[in-house]
Formats: C-alpha cells, structure tokens, sequence
C-alpha cells in the first residue's frame, strides 16, 4: 500500500507547465488547469494551406494510434486546424514556422500563417499527449512559439557510408518531430559519389561500388521531406575529399589517378582535384547545371574543407600556372576556384554554401560558410558579411554526451560583440554525423535522442538551459521516437543479441552500460 502511494505521487500530473515533456521547448508557454481528454477519437475541422497541413492530419491520427494502440471511436473533441496561407512551393530560409496552439477541456485549436507552422505545432501537440489517471489526455495549454534560428539542420554523411532511402526517411521523420528543417546531405568524398549523374555516368559507374540514389530516389525523397517542412542540401565536396571524382575523371587528377577508392582511415593517398584545368570546371558546371536541377533548394554546398595542399605544391605545371595568375599560395588558389564554382552555381540558380576553409574576402557575400574548425570562424563570416552558421561542438560522430552539446550557443563569447547587423547573418547551425564508423543499422543510434538536445538549442529561447530538465525531456523523446519508427534502441537490442549469441545477454548489457560513450 505504502508502495503504491509512493507510486501515485510520483505519477506525471503534469499540472505545471515545466512537468510537460516538450522538446524543443517552447517560447511561450502557458499551463491552464485541466485536460482535454481523448477518450473518444477527435474530429479534425481544417481549413486553409496546402497538401502539408492535410499531411499534418493524417500524420497526427497515425502517431496517436501508434502510441496509444487506438482510440475507440465516437464523439471525441474537435481539434480545429487552421492555415492562413501556401507558403512557398520550395521552401525558403526564413519562411514563416510560427504557430498558436490553444488547448482547452472540451476542444483544441492550432492556428498558423504558413503549412510549416501547422506541422511544427503539430508535433507540439503530439509530444503534449501521455497517459494520465483518467486514460489518454492533452494537458490544457496556451502555446506561442516560433523558431529562434531559421536554420536548424542535420548533415548525414552518406559518403563513407552509404544510408538507404528507408534510414534517410525514418530520420527525415525524427528530425521533424524536433523540428529541424534542414537534411544536408555530403553526397560525395574520397570513399564514394553517391547519386545519379546522366550527365557524367562515370560517376556512379566507376565511383560508387553501386551504391548510390537513383534520380528518382532524390525527386521522391525530396517530396518526402518537403511535406514535412524541411529543406535537402545536398553537397558535392571540392576540391579535396574528391578521389570520387577522380576514380572517374583521372584526367583532372593534381598528382595522377587514384588507384581506388579510399576504403578506409590507413589510405593515405587523398588526391585533390587540379583547379588550373579548364577540364575541371567543364565537369563541375555540367555536373552542378544537373544536381541544380535535381535538388531544388536555393542552397548548393561545394564543401571545400581539409584541402591537402601537397598535390598543387608538388606539382610544377600547377606552380607555374599559379606564378603566371599571381596566386600567392594554396588558400589564394582555392579562392580562385571558389569565385568560379560560385559563378558556375548563380548561373544555375544557387547560392554557394561551404566549410569555413572558403572564407575568403574574394567572395561574393551571399555565400553562406558553415563553421566546424571553430566558433572563431563564425564570427570572423559574420564580420566579414557572410551568411553563417554554427557545427563546431555539434558533431555527433564524436560521440559526446548530450549536455556537452547542449551547452554550445552560437551567441556567446566573441559572438556576443558582433553589431545587430552582423548577429543577423548567423542562421543557426547543424549538427554533424560522419560515417566512417556509422552504418545504416547503427545510423539512428548515433543521432538519436541526443539530436533533440541540439535542436532545442536551436529552436527555443536562448534561456532555456536546465540540463536536468532537458535529460528528463530527452528520455520521453527517446521513447516516442520508436513509436515514430526510428531504430536507435531496437537496433542497439539486436546487435547485442548478435554479439552474445547463445551465451546470457546481461552480462554483455552490463559491460556496455559501463563502457560505451
Ligand atoms: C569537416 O569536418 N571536415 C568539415
């Protein structure tokens, strides 16, 4: 009995607004008494926006029957939906993701200006559902909320190696039930070309060991993404991590052809592509005219990071075409490349995006530069005029744990003496996965949950830093994100399973318990 008591008191009441489990938290948050109770199924009345709101619906009734097992159905309480405009037909940087949810004892309302408001207060509502005494409820709320950073993004590598489209989706769904509007995808390295070129078939013939998305995988997995509300980038990574390119194209080799492809950490030999070549922007323009084509974002990322300078250095015909430019060095060599890749990527209807190593005052300043070797380099962009945004601190490949990552603020530190100009030019960030040691089957386990940590920082209010209360909130997302499909638990199950064999699981659970990250 004593036991029991103890257990009642400890029941989630969710009476005040901090007991509730939403991740990321919201901006404006006020917890009424009561409950809008579920024990019938609700009704949706919806009205106005696009295909994305009647996605929102479905996706809703799908989830609440996944995680509930079913609602009987019958005169439940009407959740009305209502969009006041399309938005855009591809989705911009910027666009408007704000949205109010009213949730009161007998009825509920989510109201936005734009579809993507009504699938991000969905997802609020959703996390807002859980099991009270009285059967399955939504606790009676008066939400405001918008994002903080419009650019709030996660970068797979599918390079190194290659995530099936089925992995990409079930993240693509993770992603936004924490609201990340943004899949970078880092299409191409030394270990592999990963999509589809008519254009250059070389490509994924010779460079992809067969794996890589077809173009209808992309056209579809775009759509896929789209409906819910977040924006592909894909990226081509240039002029270094290129030994792809060039199992391909030898000819455009610094220091001749690569004999493989690189297939693991001990292959040393990471040749770089030779921007002295006519050649070479002749594949990058035909290249580039047709991944513009098949990825619609207005973003293009050409990477640019980790250069070896050594192949331009030890190459004569190299330093003498250098001498006769007046390129004084490897970085003014690069900066030389980057102008005409950004010239190459305008005339296709995009803006260049690359790693912090393009930071060059040569470049037109709607480049957007992605900052990993430091936040040193986010604020040297933003002074320099250049659209930023933050991944040093966020790779997830790393393996820290999720309060380190929670603690990174793109605005601390230096960041903090940038003018009210300039502060405008960080975006927001990403978190990065690289994949070296990350296969498709232990994908969702790397990102997950600690992904949600990240995109709380990016999306709430700069205030909200409670680690306890960011743990505690991870731990329900954690849960829900399998009802949603995602694997990180299940798959990290049946490894283990795999490794003990017939002999007892719990010694196996025991020692990576303790010794895993
Ligand atoms: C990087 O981590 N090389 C961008």
């Amino acid at each position: 009995m004593k036991k029991l008591a103890l257990f009642l008191m400890f029941l989630p009441l969710c009476s005040q607004a901090s007991d509730l489990t939403l991740m990321p938290w919201p901006s404006q948050i006020d917890r009424q008494a009561g409950f809008l109770s579920l024990n019938h199924s609700p009704v949706f009345k919806v009205s106005g926006g696009d295909n994305r709101v009647g996605y929102a619906v479905a996706h809703f009734v799908e989830q609440l029957n996944s995680r509930t097992g079913g609602i009987p159905k019958g005169d439940g309480p009407i959740i009305t939906i209502h969009c006041d405009g399309n938005g855009q037909k591809i989705q911009k940087l910027g666009e408007d993701e704000s949205y109010q949810l009213n949730v009161e004892p007998e009825q509920a309302e989510l109201r936005a200006a734009n579809p993507l408001g009504i699938l991000r207060g969905i997802e609020t509502l959703l996390q807002l559902v859980y099991a009270g005494e009285q059967g399955w409820v939504i606790p009676t709320v008066k939400i405001e909320d918008h994002p903080r950073f419009p650019w709030r993004g996660l970068m797979i590598d599918v390079s190194r190696h290659f995530m099936p489209v089925e992995v990409l989706k079930r993240n693509i769904d993770g992603m936004a039930a924490v609201k990340l509007n943004i899949l970078h995808l880092h299409l191409s390295d030394d270990e592999g070309f990963r999509v589809e070129s008519r254009r250059a078939p070389r490509l994924q013939k010779l460079a992809s060991d067969g794996l890589f998305y077809t173009q209808q995988q992309v056209r579809d997995l775009v759509a896929y993404a789209r409906m819910r509300g977040i924006r592909i980038v894909p990226e081509f990574d240039v002029p270094g991590h290129s030994v792809s390119w060039l199992v391909a194209y030898p000819k455009l080799s610094s220091a001749g052809a690569p004999e493989h492809l690189v297939r693991g950490m001990s292959d040393s030999e990471r040749l770089t592509l030779d921007p002295t070549l006519p050649a070479t922007y002749q594949l990058l323009d035909k290249v580039f005219a047709e991944m513009a084509g098949l990825f619609p974002d207005q973003y293009f990322h050409i990477g640019g990071d980790e250069v070896n300078g050594k192949y331009w250095d030890q190459n004569e015909r190299i330093q003498s075409w250098m001498r006769k430019h007046q390129i004084k060095d490897n970085h003014a060599l690069q900066a030389y490349f980057n102008r005409r890749l950004q010239a190459i990527l305008a005339k296709h209807g995009k803006r260049m995006e690359g790693w912090d190593e393009i930071l060059a005052p040569e470049l037109p300043t709607d480049t957007l530069v992605q900052s990993w070797r430091g936040p040193e380099t986010l604020v040297s962009a933003a002074r320099m005029g250049f659209q930023t945004l933050l991944s040093a601190g966020w790779y997830l490949d790393l393996m820290f744990p999720a309060s380190k990552h929670y603690v990174v603020e793109p605005f601390s530190g230096e960041s903090e003496s940038l003018s009210p100009e300039q502060k405008t030019r960080i975006v927001g960030g990403e978190a990065a996965q690289w994949a070296e040691y990350v296969t498709p089957e232990i994908l969702d386990n790397r990102l997950w949950p600690r992904l949600g940590a990240i995109a709380e920082r990016l999306w709430s209010p700069q205030s909200v830093t409670d680690v306890e209360s960011m743990y505690r909130r991870l731990e329900i997302l954690n849960r829900n994100l399998e009802w949603l499909g995602l694997r990180q638990q299940t798959n990290s199950q049946h490894m283990l399973e795999r490794i003990a064999g017939d002999a007892p699981l719990e010694a196996l659970q025991v020692l990576t318990a303790h010794v895993e990250p």
